[in-house]
């Protein structure tokens, strides 16, 4: 479904971004809705950071335009839409993780004060870790710093950059719970990342980009495609390609009404790593 232009919350139209003779994006258009929480794939040097660098006005697209809830990116009220978590950051070793969000509830211009940080920080887990400096931290703690703060003064829109990449099972769980809630907020979000399996459970779209273009988009129950069906019988399994759910008991009818004894029946589908496999070209991201 496209969203309707006002519940839009990024649009990106044949966006194009050259530095010297490399050409990090090739014309890409990309949506992300309301309330929409869209995956952007990829391998390493395909894009993914420099769309989202335009989409915060920090980096000028030689071509095509971004919006932000309307607004063209890098203006005053683009930016103030936006939260983002970029993909290599540090924040001040000194500072604790209730000094690092008060520093951003200034550069925001939030007035949320001390119980919006202290939600914050519940909300990523670090509730006990107020007082902590950054210096003491894991960097999983960094990390989940770094979404309390892209989170300060409620952002429309959230860019995030590899937000999970330093995180352990229970750290990307609680980002996981974390967009749930995003998601009741009606906060849309943009999340670049290399965690198929994340981005398969979390994200409502995701698009695969490959040097610069988007190579293939939709939603991951629809990326991930039928192969076929697999039963097990005396003497082995046979695959019937291309057979769907559907197809089992049908199939299994027939096995048995031909005097096959049928022990099991399996479904296969391609995961989303397969798909973006494909899409490009076995590259590894
Ligand atoms: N400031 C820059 N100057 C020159 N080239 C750049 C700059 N930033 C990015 N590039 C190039 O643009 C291309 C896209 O880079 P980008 O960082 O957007 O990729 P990415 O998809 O985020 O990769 P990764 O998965 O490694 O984070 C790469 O070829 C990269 O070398
Ligand atoms: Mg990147």
């Amino acid at each position: 479904m496209t969203p309707s232009p006002d519940s839009v919350a990024l649009v990106a139209r044949g966006v194009g971004k050259t530095y010297g003779r490399t050409t990090a994006l090739g014309g890409v258009s990309l949506e992300v809705g309301h309330g929409e929480l869209v995956g952007l794939l990829g391998p390493n040097g395909a894009g993914k950071s420099t769309l989202t660098k335009i989409a915060c006005g920090l980096v000028r697209p030689t071509s095509g335009t971004v919006e932000v809830g309307g607004r063209p990116a890098g203006t005053r009220t683009a930016r103030g839409m936006i939260g983002y978590l970029a993909e290599l950051f540090r924040f001040p070793r000194w500072m604790t993780a209730d000094e690092v969000l008060v520093l951003h509830q200034r550069l925001a211009g939030s007035g949320g004060a001390a119980s919006e940080r202290a939600e914050l920080l519940a909300l990523v887990g670090l509730f006990a870790a107020a007082s902590t400096r950054v210096e003491a931290m894991s960097k999983g703690m960094q990390q989940r710093l770094g979404i309390a703060q892209a989170l300060v003064g409620g952002p429309r829109l959230l860019l995030l950059d590899e937000p999970t990449s330093a995180l352990d099972p229970a750290g990307r769980g609680i980002v996981r719970e974390l967009m749930g809630e995003l998601r009741t907020r009606g906060t849309s979000v943009l999340l670049n990342s290399h965690l198929l399996s994340e981005v398969e459970r979390v994200c409502d779209r995701v698009a695969i980009l490959n040097e610069g273009r988007v190579v293939t988009e939709g939603r991951p129950a629809d990326l991930s495609r039928p192969r076929g069906v697999e039963i097990e019988v005396d003497g082995g399994t046979r695959l019937y390609e291309g057979a769907t759910r559907e197809d089992v008991p049908r199939i299994v009818a027939e096995l048995v009404a031909s005097g096959e004894r049928v022990y099991g029946a399996r479904v296969l589908a391609s995961t989303l790593e397969e798909t973006y496999l494909e899409a490009v070209g076995g590259a590894t991201g």
